[in-house]
């Protein structure tokens, strides 16, 4: 890939995390290492490709403040978040965690300090009051869990930001990612990641979804792409400055199974729902996401079974089997 040049540095927070840990590889990638500071909770950041690393707890506003000044950031992909499972465990840290530090960079680009921001919402900003097939990008939005009420949130303060200060900030609606370099944490969608871990490890999985809630899901590789295609987008040609919707394919615990039989003719299923039935319960199925196809050309290169002997593949060379 052509390497590009940017005027200021870029900022991942979350950057451990299972988007974080692809977006600072790609970003490294186009831009050049040096140009990427990855910033996270952890201390151990062995694996991450960015040049930079520093400890962030993103509440630590001040500590943010002076990691940007001392790296001359200009873009910022904030993905630090809790998710859904364990934001319904801790509702206050929650909304502290999803909005304050969002404002904060909000703030920053009112000021000019930095340029451009992405920001990932998701699926749980929809609700139950809505047909669950094919929901399109303006529907009521009536989330019932506290990830999805503070998705909304800072959908709103993002449209707020662009009408009334012309920040640049860009976001979609992610819905349940499954990839294989990091393990995803505390989501519903989770079960689709774990899936194929114990298909190698254990050739058996018990699902804490039941067999026919199908959810909208993306393999991480489309995921990556659609948030780079959306960042290098003309700003003149977006037209939603809430979030874009993003469909990537539907399928239920049952038909991922399936899938995956097809690799390991010996895998079983068996279903044990938990909590997060009912947060699976008040999403959508599957999404609509023409808007973003028109505006950004969004488009996939996995459906199920690609991505199930893609996850097989990497997976087994990452644990050794
Ligand atoms: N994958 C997320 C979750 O399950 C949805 O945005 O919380």
């Amino acid at each position: 890939m052509k390497m590009e040049t940017v005027t200021g540095r870029i900022l991942i927070t979350g950057a451990l995390g299972q988007i974080g840990t692809e977006l600072s590889a790609k970003l490294s990638e186009i831009y050049g290492k040096d140009n990427v500071i990855a910033t996270d909770i952890r201390e151990e950041h062995d694996n991450n490709p960015a040049g930079y690393y520093e400890v962030l707890d993103v509440m630590d506003l001040e500590k943010a403040k002076s990691i940007i000044e001392k790296y001359n950031i200009k873009i910022v992909y904030h993905l630090a978040s809790l998710l859904s499972g364990t934001a319904e465990k801790n509702p206050q840290l929650a909304w502290k965690l999803n909005i304050d530090p969002l404002l904060f960079f909000l703030n920053l680009a009112k000021d000019k300090t930095i340029d451009q921001i992405f920001w990932p919402s998701s699926i749980a900003v929809f609700g139950r009051e809505i047909p669950k097939q094919n929901v399109g990008q303006e529907v009521p939005l009536n989330p019932s869990t506290v990830y999805g009420i503070t998705k909304l949130a800072g959908e709103k303060w993002c449209e707020y930001y662009f009408n009334k200060y012309g920040v640049d900030v860009r976001s979609v609606r992610y819905p349940g990612l499954i990839s294989w370099k990091a393990p995803a944490g505390g989501g519903t969608t989770d079960y689709a990641v774990e899936i194929y871990y114990k298909a190698i490890e254990d050739g058996k999985y018990t699902s804490f979804i039941s067999e026919n809630t199908a959810m909208p899901m993306m393999y991480m590789d489309d995921a990556i792409d659609a948030t780079l295609q959306l960042m290098h987008a003309p700003k003149e040609t977006l037209t939603v400055h809430t979030s874009y919707n993003l469909g990537g394919m539907s399928f239920a615990p049952k038909e991922l199974a399936a899938s995956i039989q097809k690799e390991i003719p010996d895998f079983q299923i068996n279903y044990e729902p938990d909590f997060r039935q009912a947060i699976a319960d008040s999403w959508p199925s599957s999404i609509e996401d023409t808007v973003a196809k028109k505006d950004w050309n969004l488009s996939y290169r996995f459906d199920m079974d690609a991505m199930t002997k893609d996850m097989l593949k990497n997976l087994k060379v990452k644990l050794g089997k």
